[in-house]
């Protein structure tokens, strides 16, 4: 093993240079130099990443910015990312590839070569037709971790329609409110699914939310666990028993779409209101998300990638089900918890599959490596050659546990910063970039960044200001689902002279160009690396008998990263007390799911608002911090 370095936050950091046999089998050999042609030539750029995908029809016009900030790709292109992500391979070698190996947490274990994957997926798709599911139409899906659930996204796009994936850790009010967003008369879900060896409720919440959302007219189960669960005549089916009728025949054609027709929608949490559908289309972001994983993990055919995300978010959207097939690797797909029924769990699945890449959060991280070294030491670790992290910033003794507990030493990390807006990575290194633990380091190809102040001038190196992205790339979301102003409003006002997005993030650069995420500036928590709203977690407070008004903040945590805390005005006559601090924690959880659990509530008599009655959240946190209030001019009282 390798002696490691002690890393800093910024600046003068060691290096930690790859390893020679990363460099001299890597895919993109010369950064610098394809960095520099991809902004010299942007549109050539993204014209030959294209040309690497199955296209029915050529585009005339790779980029389209008539209507920006509404940029359209390859334009006049026909293309479907199911032709790219499945179809294409069942012509070569890849048919009989393992496309996806699956372990369910009780130890159950699926294995599907890209034959049969078309063949459940197209059996699907046609089952999706017999119940009149249109090309544009939106189906929700709400699974746990099993293979019917890329199943489920895959016959979707295959057919033209649209899918929006709820978390299945997500609860009643979340899934009816996004299954309303998105006017779905189609659910797809699952009687249950395993976590810490209990047995999650899906189908329960999934009926509670049709309760509330009166558009859904049909119900897919599938039978994942066995126990009983309410089906309702006419509206409930299970999946197996149509998958098994003459409807579900196994060929089916693919729609041929245009390069710009919406693929999905995938809600996510802003700073006030309720989440917001962003939309991703089949050709930029096929070309987008194919061309990062491709670059930045060095895939090769050989590779078994484990992407250890949920599909309910944009990691599981990206780089579990769609990048990954298009570039016809083996993926690892597991359901459950990390540390069940022991902490080796994950490692154990490693060895046993021959798992080459690892892909996760610094959550993931912190929490495994609790558990201590003995865990992964009992086994052979020796098959992986890259580690990611995504979601948050990775602290340094969570990143140097990683590198030299479980990458040997050898592995470099790819800390690789992106948003469910820019559909995938978008400041990342490459295997033969050298690290600095803690830094995303540079943007990649086609990608410019800067870090400036309100006013768009750049701030010096070292110093911390707003991260913006200078000019569109393929992969971006194209609106927000049923509400262009606020896509408008939200990214691109701010610079809207210079036409740079707004990321939402504050970072620094430092003097080697080396980019440093600091965190959110806005209201958007990320909690374990999963993505809430401040706004969010008030409303399921308030709607709480007991409560008359609430805020939340994020206060650090040492595993989670951040976690929530929060603090409410009881209605008169109310008091407060341990019970029903507990019973409001519960609230929150059982209607957004325990992920969203406040850490504590306290009760409090006002809250520091503006006199404009906005809460000021910076002053409850530095309260809670023990830090400088700071300017309390605007405090009304
Ligand atoms: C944060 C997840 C530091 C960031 C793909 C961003 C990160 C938000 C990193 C988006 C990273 C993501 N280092 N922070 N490597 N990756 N973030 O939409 O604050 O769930 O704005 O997408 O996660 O979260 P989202």
């Amino acid at each position: 093993m390798k002696t490691h370095t002690q890393p800093h936050t910024n600046g003068s950091s060691l290096l930690h240079h790859p390893p020679k046999h990363i460099v001299k089998k890597a895919n993109v050999k010369d950064y610098e130099k394809t960095y520099a042609r991809s902004i010299e030539d942007r549109e050539g750029f993204w014209a030959d990443e294209a040309k690497k995908l199955k296209w029915y029809k050529k585009w005339q016009q790779v980029l389209d910015d008539s209507e920006k900030p509404f940029y359209k790709w390859f334009t006049g292109g026909k293309i479907n990312i199911v032709g790219n992500a499945i179809d294409r391979h069942l012509e070569t070698h890849r048919r009989n590839k393992l496309a996806m190996i699956w372990e369910g947490e009780p130890g159950d274990v699926k294995t599907l070569s890209y034959h049969a994957l078309n063949r459940e997926v197209s059996k699907f798709a046609n089952v999706l037709k017999s119940m009149g599911v249109k090309k544009g139409e939106i189906v929700t899906i709400y699974m746990p971790q099993i293979p019917e659930l890329p199943i489920a996204m895959l016959a979707c796009a295959k057919i033209g329609a649209m899918h929006s994936v709820v978390y299945g850790g997500f609860s009643v009010e979340a899934l009816a409110g996004r299954i309303s967003d998105a006017n779905s008369r189609v659910l797809v879900t699952a009687d249950g699914g395993w976590r810490r060896g209990k047995i999650t409720d899906l189908k329960t919440i999934a009926n509670e939310a049709m309760d509330r959302s009166p558009t859904i007219e049909v119900c897919i189960s599938v039978k994942r666990t066995g126990q009983e669960v309410h089906m309702e005549n006419d509206r409930d089916f299970w999946y197996h028993d149509l998958m098994q009728l003459p409807i579900a025949a196994p060929r089916c054609d693919t729609e041929v779409m245009d390069s710009e027709d919406p693929l999905f929608i995938l809600f996510t949490s802003g700073t006030t209101g309720k989440p917001k559908g962003l939309v991703h289309t089949h050709g930029g972001y096929s070309v987008y998300t194919s061309s990062t994983h491709r670059n930045v993990f060095d895939i090769k055919d050989e590779d078994r990638w484990w992407c250890a995300a949920d599909p309910g978010w944009i990691t599981g959207h990206s780089y579990l089900v769609y990048g990954p097939l298009i570039n016809g690797a083996t993926i690892m797909m597991y359901e459950g918890a990390p540390n069940h029924p022991y902490p080796n769990r994950w490692w154990n699945m490693i060895e046993k599959y021959g798992i080459t890449i690892l892909y996760t959060s610094p959550t993931a991280i912190r929490g495994l490596m609790r558990f201590g070294e003995q865990w992964p030491r009992r086994h052979d670790l020796s098959s992986l050659r890259l580690l990611g992290s995504v979601g948050e910033p990775i602290n340094p003794e969570a990143w140097r546990w990683y590198h030299e507990v479980i990458g040997r030493g050898e592995c470099p990390i790819m800390d690789t910063w992106w948003q469910t807006e820019t559909g995938g990575m978008m400041i990342a290194p490459l295997p033969v970039t050298p690290l600095k633990p803690g830094s995303a380091t540079k943007p990649l190809f086609g990608i410019e960044v800067a870090v400036v102040d309100d006013n768009a001038n750049e701030v010096q190196p070292g110093e911390e200001g707003k991260l913006v992205i200078k000019a569109p790339w393929p992969g971006m979301a194209r609106t927000i689902f049923g509400d262009p102003d606020r896509y408008v409003d939200t990214y691109w006002k701010q610079y809207e002279e210079k036409g740079w997005y707004k990321a939402g993030d504050s970072a620094r650069i430092d003097e080697d160009g080396y980019i440093w995420i600091i965190g959110r500036i806005d209201d958007v928590i990320k909690v374990s690396g999963y993505r809430l709203g401040t706004a969010e977690v008030e409303s399921a407070l308030v709607s709480h008998s007991d409560v008359s008004e609430a805020a939340a903040i994020a206060l650090p945590h040492e595993i989670k990263g951040n976690a929530i805390h929060t603090y409410v005005i009881l209605k008169a006559g109310v008091h407060g007390s341990k019970k029903l601090e507990e019973e409001l924690k519960k609230h929150v959880s059982s209607e957004m799911g325990p992920i969203a659990k406040p850490e504590n509530v306290h009760f409090l008599e006002s809250l520091p608002k503006t006199r404009s009655g906005k809460i000021m959240r910076r002053v409850l946190k530095a309260r809670a911090m023990g830090l400088d209030e700071g300017d309390l001019s605007t405090l009304e009282d």
